[in-house]
């Protein structure tokens, strides 16, 4: 079976690779890039018009699938298909299940029901035993299970000795730990972003403070033990300039955002629908901006989705909704829109947020458009003109916060071990 994909962009930034090339894929194998392969018989053409992009399939380091526990939200398989739809060949899971991925039996578990996805679906596992903040997990025993590295993903490790510990002990695991930094005593109940918008609504507030000190308590605590650590979905300017700092002098500390972040402010709030709401929340406008220089300029690191499905139930009421919003169907479109378009963000830099940095944080083996190498790729059509449809999402959740968007850009086709597995 010969795949031919003519007049493709093929970019990968691993290799510096951005041109207007011919990609043949032969029963599952990259067998040829150059141009003029149009000679060469091929079962299926996918004509690129020149504008057509392929790249190394997308990686997502933060999404919530649900399974055990709570599969009505979302589950591995379904959690897979909106991945696959929004161009991501592996995504890792947090362990904030029901119960929490904390075992070796728990982390076997989410690799056995991943392997029916055709993608690549790696666990997280807590921090602490039942993600209760009071015993550390077995580091060794989790990595050697399969898990990607350990996070208590919703919440912060509360107690800042034993996170030191935590941190301290990644140091001979070699594991990487994700930090959600939120102190939820600063949080105190707030649903939204405290200030004017939580003022006008009259609903408590969630101070900035609690992530800028839990960012600062965690770098503190990974400089103190020479480990590295990495700050989960930052957005705060606080945060931003702590993070910029402490990369400066040479604090192993990476981070990641969310589109939400680099896109949205509070005001999306007055409208008193949950499915704007997520933690942390959305800020304001000096925040908004702050988050889209540090993509622009390189503290942040990775771009993620968060991916955090609930029912339309849940997200019902305002006041007592679950915090979260789905995000693997638009991440990657919403970047496009947002970033790539009016000309702030280069496709190559794209890739690097959203592919090469999340796999290399993660010590995963890198995924390239080369020769020899089976296909894991992204097709997406920059151009391409769509609204979001909550209803058509492959999540069973439909909670996104970028509903009714009209956005420029989509991913067409997903290729993953050399198989498609995805089509629009
Ligand atoms: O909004 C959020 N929802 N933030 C988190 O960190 C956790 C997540 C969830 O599990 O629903």
């Amino acid at each position: 079976m010969k795949l031919l994909f003519k007049n493709i962009r093929a970019v990968d930034p691993s290799q510096g690779l951005d041109c207007i090339t011919d990609i043949t894929v032969t029963d599952g194998i990259i067998s040829g890039i150059s141009e003029n392969k149009s000679a060469v018989y091929a079962d299926r053409i996918i004509e690129g018009k020149g504008s057509l992009v392929a790249a190394p399939g997308l990686f997502d380091m933060h999404v919530h699938f649900r399974d055990p526990g709570q599969t009505y939200k979302e589950d591995i398989l379904t959690g897979a298909a909106a991945a696959k739809a929004g161009g991501f060949t592996g995504a890792a899971c947090m362990p904030n299940t029901k119960p929490p991925i904390d075992s070796p039996e728990s982390v076997r578990y989410v690799i056995d029901k991943a392997r029916q996805t055709g993608i690549n679906i790696l666990p997280f596992a807590a921090v602490t035993k039942g993600m209760k903040g009071e015993e550390l997990t077995d580091q060794k025993a989790l990595l050697e299970a399969g898990a990607c590295g350990l996070s208590e993903d919703g919440r912060p490790v509360e107690n800042a000795e034993l996170m030191r510990r935590a941190l301290e002990l990644t140091n001979d695991s070699g594991m990487l730990i994700s930090s959600h930094c939120e102190d939820l005593r600063i949080i105190n109940g707030g649903i939204i972003n405290k200030g004017e918008i939580s003022r006008k609504l009259g609903v408590r507030g969630m101070d900035r403070a609690s992530e800028d000190y839990i960012t600062a308590r965690e770098i503190a605590l990974a400089a103190s033990c020479g480990a590295r650590v990495h700050i989960c979905h930052v957005s705060t300017y606080g945060s931003v300039n702590i993070i910029r700092a402490a990369k400066r002098d040479g604090i192993k500390v990476t981070c990641e955002t969310a589109p939400h972040y680099f896109t949205y402010t509070d005001e999306k709030l007055l409208s008193r629908d949950a499915d704007y709401r997520m933690s942390p929340p959305l800020r304001t406008e000096r925040d908004r901006q702050a988050i889209e220089e540090a993509v622009l300029d390189g503290t942040i690191d990775c771009i993620i989705t968060d991916h955090a499905p609930h029912s339309a139930d849940e997200k019902s009421v305002f006041e007592s909704a679950p915090n979260g919003v789905v995000g693997l169907e638009t991440s990657l479109a919403v970047t496009l829109t947002r970033l790539y378009h009016p000309g702030k963000l280069s496709l190559s830099r794209m890739i690097e947020l959203m592919s090469v940095n999340p796999r290399k944080i993660l010590g995963l083996a890198p995924v390239s458009i080369k020769i020899g190498e089976p296909a894991d790729m992204c097709i997406f059509d920059p151009e391409l003109r769509w609204e979001v449809i909550p209803a058509e999402l492959h999540s069973k959740s439909k909670n996104t916060v970028f509903k009714g968007e009209k956005l420029r850009g989509r991913n067409i086709m997903t290729l993953c071990g050399g198989k498609i597995v995805y089509e629009l």
